[in-house]
């Protein structure tokens, strides 16, 4: 009975696999479709690492990747070069009475494909789900990089449905090519004000199609849920065949289809426009009959294919366009004209002719009428008549180089990608050479919106006042674009952030003496910015990422995007909280009140970062240590400092001095602004170190000359602004 069943079935797998994988092999795993050129048997994938493994032992049967790690496929495909799989999450649940649902951790997971033909797709996001949560991915592809995610709430009403904006869900973008990543979660506050409506922190590497952010219930999800659904999203993996070479290597795409390099050292084979198939495997592509799928290809008319094509003409009688509905109409130009022939196309083609240059000189006229007008808009748009009104005012003080488009363009090649020095979020960083030989970084940042330019002017102003040797001075800005954009002096030598974490071996001009250098000139310009005489400013974004390096390694603080100023009559202003991960003041957060001490705050992490050597949030170290703040003070109550700083210290350093800066850097993560020093005791403080240390007997070592003055682009901010603007409007 059961015989020709399974006979008929086979049959059909065969007849319909005819172009889908090589002759005599599987193509069905359970439900999942294995085309080539993945195969489930030996021989019949292009190679042992497009071998996928059949779970037999399920029901259905499962299909999974040839690794060590648990990957299910749920379906591939061969246009999009790219299959679903299941992914992990990590996630850390407590139960009603505030313990963690669990005894395992959870909180951190990691994938590998390192030597595998497959990348993580840039359609999946890192996404974190949450209200009391931070979660941090750190991963490589040519580049290491990190990212970070926070999801905040107070209550379940604030949160909206479909939109993960940083209200209980927030995601970030990976960078292309990744091959291996950690992720982990943790929760600020051990989820005390928020486990009545949202018991679990979930962080994953997922879809963005298939997940859309249900607001209250997917805050809901408690331990039990995340067991059932067992913790793992879909997720999207690139593969491409071949591992070095590109399109150079590519023997294997078949007729009508073409090799697209990924631009990751392997390739991929697409069908030309107008086919369909599987263009690895004989005879490749074929054509696609375009009048039969009249859905996709609408015809009115009469309806011919053709190959890589399709004509749709209306009838015999009739004129106009076949594929829009009754675009045809009965002609009625019918019988000669008395005109022979040929004149008449000849005066038809030079008449259209001249109609048509004159038409384009018209349009092109226009055009740049209207791009002139466009640039005015932008102009007043950003703020520029109120810079100007301010630039002429009599009792100004100072000049603003207002640069052209072309003036810009010019200095960048055109905003040439060669040029680029920084991205981060909000912008990207050219370095620019004006005519008159100088040498700037030009920041076209996307930070403005309309409401906001007089404020952004009114700070271009301010900050062009702002002459102090450690502060990037701002040469001038352009606003005849759409954004505005800022012209800086070029500081060549990358930034602390850089020279602490990114610098490749070999010795380092980071010594104990020169790292209390750069502290001591870093708090030297805070202390400035924040005793400004005529209004306060306050950074907001202080990090080590901020801090620019110039050639003979003086720091420059730079990025005052994100700074506000302060009115002398008040001392504290609210605002929107802003400022990156890691180095944002926990009061700041909660209150949104800003005063200059959260700048102390973000400078306290700058300076642990600068003893330790180490990221003020690391997901290698564990759940309570993952931020250096925890970690440096409970290092510090447990005795271990000598413990975590960086051990070239310990030798170049005397243990007083150490535990003087130790100390300091407690002072200024203390969770009460109003506990910690101001900036300039700390920067009275650093600079009394200084000179303990300062032997006038030695040489001054002359630092060591930077190994290139082209800057690599960096995943992290040069120049740049915060790294996640959340709004919190409860606090
Ligand atoms: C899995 O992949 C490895 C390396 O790519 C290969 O050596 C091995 O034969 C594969 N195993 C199976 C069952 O395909
Ligand atoms: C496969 O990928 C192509 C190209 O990205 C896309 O247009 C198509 O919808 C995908 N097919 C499926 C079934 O997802
Ligand atoms: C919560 O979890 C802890 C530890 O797993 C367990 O001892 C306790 O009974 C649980 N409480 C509730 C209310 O489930
Ligand atoms: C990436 O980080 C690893 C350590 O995690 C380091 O060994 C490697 O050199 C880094 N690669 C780059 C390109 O910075
Ligand atoms: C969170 O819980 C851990 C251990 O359960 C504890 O060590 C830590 O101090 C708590 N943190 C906060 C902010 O309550
Ligand atoms: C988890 O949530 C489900 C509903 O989503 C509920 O039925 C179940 O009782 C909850 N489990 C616990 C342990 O609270
Ligand atoms: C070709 O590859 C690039 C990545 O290198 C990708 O962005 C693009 O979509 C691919 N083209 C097609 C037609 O798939
Ligand atoms: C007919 O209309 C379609 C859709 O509007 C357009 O793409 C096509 O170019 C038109 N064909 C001709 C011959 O004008």
């Amino acid at each position: 009975m059961l015989l020709p069943f399974t006979l008929i079935l086979f049959t059909l797998q065969f007849t319909t696999s005819m172009n889908t994988g090589k002759p005599g092999c599987l193509t069905k795993c359970g439900e999942v479709t294995v085309p080539y050129p993945f195969g489930i048997q030996k021989g019949c994938s292009i190679d042992d690492s497009f071998e996928l493994t059949c779970d037999t032992t399920s029901n259905p049967r499962k299909l999974f990747l040839n690794t060590s790690q648990n990957i299910e496929i749920y379906s591939i495909n061969i246009s999009g070069s790219d299959m679903k799989v299941s992914n992990s999450v990590a996630y850390n649940c407590y139960n009603k009475s505030g313990d963690i649902a669990t005894d395992e951790d959870f909180t951190q997971i990691q994938y590998n494909l390192q030597n595998t033909p497959f990348t993580f797709s840039q359609k999946n996001k890192f996404t974190v789900i949450g209200c009391d949560d931070f979660a941090i991915i750190e991963g490589k592809s040519r580049v290491n990089f990190s990212g970070s995610c926070v999801g905040i709430c107070s209550k379940k009403s604030d949160v909206r449905n479909g939109e993960c904006s940083g209200i209980g869900c927030c995601q970030t973008p990976i960078p292309k090519g990744v091959k291996s990543y950690v992720a982990g979660v943790s929760s600020f506050n051990n989820r005390t004000d928020v486990k009545s409506f949202n018991p679990c922190s979930i962080a994953f590497l997922g879809d963005t199609e298939s997940f859309r952010f249900r607001g209250a219930p997917d805050l809901f999800i408690n331990y039990t849920d995340v067991v059932r659904r067992n913790s793992v999203v879909p997720m999207v993996i690139d593969w491409e065949i071949g591992g070095n070479g590109g399109c150079a290597q590519a023997t294997e795409c078949k007729g009508n289809s073409f090799c697209n390099d990924t631009g990751m050292g392997g390739y991929n084979c697409i069908c030309n426009q107008g086919y369909e198939g599987n263009p690895y495997l004989d005879p490749g592509c074929i054509d696609i009959n375009e009048c039969l799928d009249k859905q996709k290809y609408p015809c009115y008319g009469d309806c011919i294919n053709t190959e890589g094509s399709y004509g749709c003409t209306c009838k015999p009688g009739y004129t106009g366009n076949g594929t829009i509905p009754d675009n045809c109409r009965l002609n009625v130009i019918s019988g000669g004209s008395k005109f022979p022939a040929k004149v008449f196309s000849l005066a038809l083609v030079f008449g259209s002719l001249a109609i048509l240059s004159g038409i384009t000189g018209i349009f092109l006229a226009i055009r740049k009428r209207k791009l002139i007008k466009l640039r005015k808009t932008f102009f007043e748009k950003n703020g520029g008549l109120f810079l100007q009104q301010k630039l002429n005012a009599p009792e100004a003080t100072y000049a603003v180089t207002l640069f052209t488009t072309e003036e810009l363009q010019k200095a960048t090649d055109n905003y040439s990608e060669e040029l680029i020095v920084g991205r981060g979020g909000y912008g990207l960083v050219y370095k620019g050479i004006l005519p008159d030989k100088r040498v700037v970084a030009i920041k076209k940042s996307i930070l403005v919106d309309g409401t906001q330019a007089e404020q952004f002017i009114h700070e271009v102003s301010i900050i062009t006042q702002v002459i102090h040797r450690n502060v990037v001075k701002l040469l001038g800005c352009c606003l005849e674009e759409k954004v505005p954009v800022l012209v800086y002096e070029f500081i060549s030598n990358n930034t602390l952030f850089y020279h602490l974490h990114h610098r490749s071996g070999g010795m380092s001009w980071l010594s104990w003496e020169n790292r209390l250098r750069v502290a001591a000139e870093a708090a030297s310009a805070l202390a400035y910015l924040h005793s400004q005489a005529t209004m306060p400013i306050i950074h907001r974004d202080v990090k080590s990422a901020n801090i620019l390096l110039d050639e003979n390694y003086t720091a420059k603080i730079s990025d005052f995007g994100a700074s506000r100023l302060v009115p002398l009559d008040h001392d504290q202003v609210t605002t929107l909280v802003q400022g990156t991960l890691g180095y944002l003041d926990p009061e700041y957060f909660h209150t949104s009140q800003l005063t200059d001490k959260s700048d102390v705050y973000s400078f306290g992490m700058v300076l642990a970062e600068l003893i330790t050597g180490k990221k003020t949030i690391s997901a290698d170290r564990t759940n309570h240590e993952k931020h250096l703040a925890t970690y440096f003070v409970k290092s510090m109550k447990e005795n271990r400092l000598l413990q975590i700083l960086e051990p070239q210290l310990l030798r170049e350093g005397t243990l007083e001095q150490l535990q003087t800066v130790a100390e300091l850097v407690k002072r200024c993560l203390n969770l009460l602004g109003e506990d910690r020093p101001t900036m300039r005791e700390v920067a009275m403080e650093l600079e009394g170190l200084r000179k303990f240390t300062t032997h006038p007997w030695f040489p001054q070592q002359t630092p060591e000359k930077s190994r290139s003055l082209t800057l690599e682009v960096e995943q992290y901010d040069l120049y740049d602004v915060s790294l996640i603007p959340y709004s919190s409007n409860e606090y």
